[in-house]
C-alpha cells in the first residue's frame, strides 16, 4: 500500500534534462528500470526533481532543526555508515548515547544519587519516545492490575485535545483508550483539573505537555502533580504524569530554570523530547528519560548478544543511524547552558519581533503566549471575506511555508496560523515575514471575497431575490469552512502539524 500521493499519477515515466548528456531515454517512474545509468546521471535527475522542495530554512511549519555548525555536519557525514545498534563494534558511540542520557536526565532534574546511571534511551524521535514510555506505563499498570487480580484488559490514557497525532498513534496502535480533555475558546491546553476528574481506576497515567503543538504553551504540570496527588491519596490509586517536552524540553531548562515540570515533581515519571527540535540537530533523534529503573518494566527490555557482548535494547526498530546521536553529543558539548540559553533567548526576542509587526498591523489576535515555545500562533480578527488558510496559500509565493489549521474539539471554529522561531530565523527574516503579511493582506483586501465569487456563480442560477441571496451567502460561507475543515482534517490524518 501506497500511503503518500504522487504528484503526478499519469505520467509513467521519468524525464531528465541535463541528464540527457548521459541518458537519452526516461526511466519507467514506478518499476525498477531494467538498465543501469551513470552515477552523474542518477545525481542530475534526482537533484532536479529535489529543486522543486520547499527550501528548509523557510519552512516556518516546523520546530525541527534545519541548519548545523559546518564542523557538526562533518561528524555527521564522517559517522553515516554506523549502524547505531551494533554497539559491540561502536562502543564510542554507545559511550556518547550513554553520555547524552545522562546529560539530559541531570538537565530534567532526575533524582540520581552519586554515580548513579541514568535510565533512558536514544529514539528516531518523541513520538517513538513516547511510545516506549506509554508502553511503559501500560505494563507496570497491567502488572498492577493483575496482582490485585483486576481486570486489565480496558486501560486509558488522558491527555488535552491539543496532543499531536503521536499520542492518538500510541492509544491505536497499542489499545489504550484516548481520554481528551477537550479545549475552549481562548484556552488550547488541557485543564488539569478536567483532566484529574477523567482518572478512574484504568488510568495508565496522565500526560502533560510541555510545549503545545499548536500554540506553543506550556501546560501546568506542577497543578497537574497537586492535583493528581490529592486524588491518589483519596483513592488509593498511583496515577502518574508522563510529560511529552517534545519541544519544551530543551527550552525551560534554560530560560525558565524555575519553572518546575519535571522530576522535580514526584509523580513525574518519564519525559521525552526531540534531540531535533530545540535539542537542535538534524530530523532523526528523540530521548525518553525514566525517573528510576523502577519506572521502566525490565520486561520490556530486550537482551540480544549476537552482535558481541549482551546488549539491552528497549526501541520500536533495531536498526538506526549513529550520526544523530553523534551530532546531539555535540550541541551538547559545543555549546552548554549557555550556548543553549543564548539560542533560546534569541527565539524568544525574534518571536517577539514578529508578534508586535503583526500586532501593528491591528488585523491579528494572537493565540500564543509569551511564556512558552518560541513560536506566534495568530488568526485573524475578521476571516469572514478571506481566511488564514488564503494567507497561508498566497505566503508561498514569496517563499514562506506557513500552515493554516483548525484547533481541535471543542475549538474547531477558530483558525491560526502558527510561525516557528528555529534558531536559524534571523530577526530580519522576522522584520521581512512581517512584511510580506502585510503585502498579502493587501492583495487579499483589493480581491473579491471567495463568498462573494462564488455567490455571484450561484445567482445565475438562483435569482437574485433577497432572500435567496442571504441564504446563499450563508450556505456558501458554511460550505468554504467545511471544505477547509475538511482539508485541515485529511492533512492531521495524514501528517499532521509537526
Ligand atoms: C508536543 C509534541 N509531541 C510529540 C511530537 C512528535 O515529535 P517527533 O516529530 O519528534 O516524533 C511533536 C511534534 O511536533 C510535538 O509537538
Amino acid at each position: 500500500m501506497v500511503l503518500s500521493k504522487t504528484t503526478s499519477q499519469l505520467d509513467e515515466s521519468v524525464h531528465s534534462t541535463f541528464a540527457s548528456r548521459y541518458v537519452r531515454h526516461s526511466l519507467p517512474r514506478f518499476t525498477m528500470p531494467e538498465n543501469s545509468i551513470p552515477k552523474e546521471a542518477a545525481f542530475q535527475i534526482i537533484n532536479d526533481e529535489l529543486m522543486l522542495d520547499g527550501n528548509p530554512r523557510l519552512n516556518l511549519a516546523s520546530f525541527v532543526t534545519t541548519w548545523m555548525e559546518p564542523e557538526c555536519d562533518k561528524l555527521i557525514m564522517d559517522s553515516i555508515n554506523k549502524n547505531y545498534v551494533d554497539m559491540d563494534e561502536y562502543p564510542v558511540t554507545t559511550e556518547l548515547q550513554n553520555r547524552c542520557v545522562n546529560i539530559i536526565a541531570h538537565l530534567f532534574n532526575a533524582p540520581l544519587g552519586d554515580g548513579e546511571a541514568a535510565v533512558g534511551v536514544g529514539t528516531v524521535g518523541s513520538s517513538e519516545a513516547i511510545m516506549l514510555a506509554g508502553l511503559a506505563f501500560k505494563r507496570k499498570w497491567q502488572n498492577k492490575m493483575k496482582a490485585k487480580g483486576k481486570p486489565y484488559d480496558k486501560p486509558n490514557i488522558v491527555t488535552g485535545a491539543n496532543v499531536q497525532v503521536c499520542w492518538e498513534k500510541f492509544a491505536r496502535y497499542f489499545e489504550v483508550e484516548l481520554k481528551e480533555v477537550k479545549l475552549r475558546e481562548g484556552y488550547y491546553v488541557m485543564d488539569p483539573e478536567k483532566a484529574v476528574e477523567m482518572v478512574d481506576e484504568n488510568t495508565i497515567c496522565v500526560a502533560a505537555i510541555l510545549g503545545s503543538t499548536l500554540n506553543g504553551e506550556f501546560e501546568d504540570v506542577k497543578r497537574l502533580n497537586e492535583l493528581l496527588t490529592e486524588k491518589n491519596k483519596t483513592t488509593g490509586w498511583d496515577t502518574s504524569i508522563h510529560v511529552d517536552a517534545a519541544s519544551g524540553g530543551f527550552i525551560a531548562p534554560f530560560i525558565y530554570p524555575e519553572l518546575e515540570w519535571d522530576f522535580r515533581l514526584p509523580l513525574v515519571k518519564s519525559i521525552n523530547v526531540s534531540g531535533h527540535k530545540y535539542g537542535l540537530v538534524y530530523a532523526g533523534i528523540g530521548w525518553a528519560i525514566w525517573r528510576s529503573k523502577e519506572d521502566l518494566p525490565e520486561e520490556l527490555i530486550f537482551h540480544i548478544n549476537y552482535l558481541g557482548t549482551d546488549q539491552p535494547t528497549f526501541t520500536l526498530n533495531f536498526s538506526k543511524g549513529s550520526s544523530q546521536v553523534i551530532a546531539q553529543y555535540y550541541q551538547l558539548i559545543r555549546l552548554g547552558h549557555e550556548g543553549y540559553k543564548c539560542i533560546m533567548e534569541n527565539c524568544q526576542e525574534n518571536a517577539k519581533v514578529l508578534k508586535e509587526g503583526l500586532e501593528k498591523t491591528k488585523r491579528f489576535n494572537i493565540v500564543s503566549k509569551e511564556n512558552g515555545v518560541p513560536l506566534v500562533a495568530f488568526s485573524l480578527k475578521d476571516n469572514s471575506s478571506h481566511t488564514e488558510f488564503e494567507v497561508s496559500e498566497l505566503l508561498r509565493r514569496f517563499g514562506w511555508i506557513v500552515p493554516a489549521y483548525t484547533m481541535p474539539p471543542n475549538a474547531e471554529h477558530v483558525t491560526v496560523l502558527r510561525v516557528v522561531i528555529r534558531e536559524d530565523f534571523s530577526r530580519t527574516l522576522a522584520e521581512r515575514l512581517v512584511s510580506d503579511i502585510e503585502k498579502v493582506l493587501q492583495e487579499l483586501d483589493n480581491l473579491p471575497s471567495r463568498v462573494r465569487m462564488k455567490l455571484a456563480g450561484s445567482e445565475e442560477t438562483a435569482g437574485k431575490h433577497d432572500d435567496v441571496v442571504k441564504k446563499t451567502i450563508n450556505d456558501v460561507q458554511k460550505e468554504i469552512t467545511a471544505t477547509w475543515r475538511k482539508f485541515a482534517a485529511d492533512r492531521k490524518k495524514t501528517k499532521g502539524v509537526c
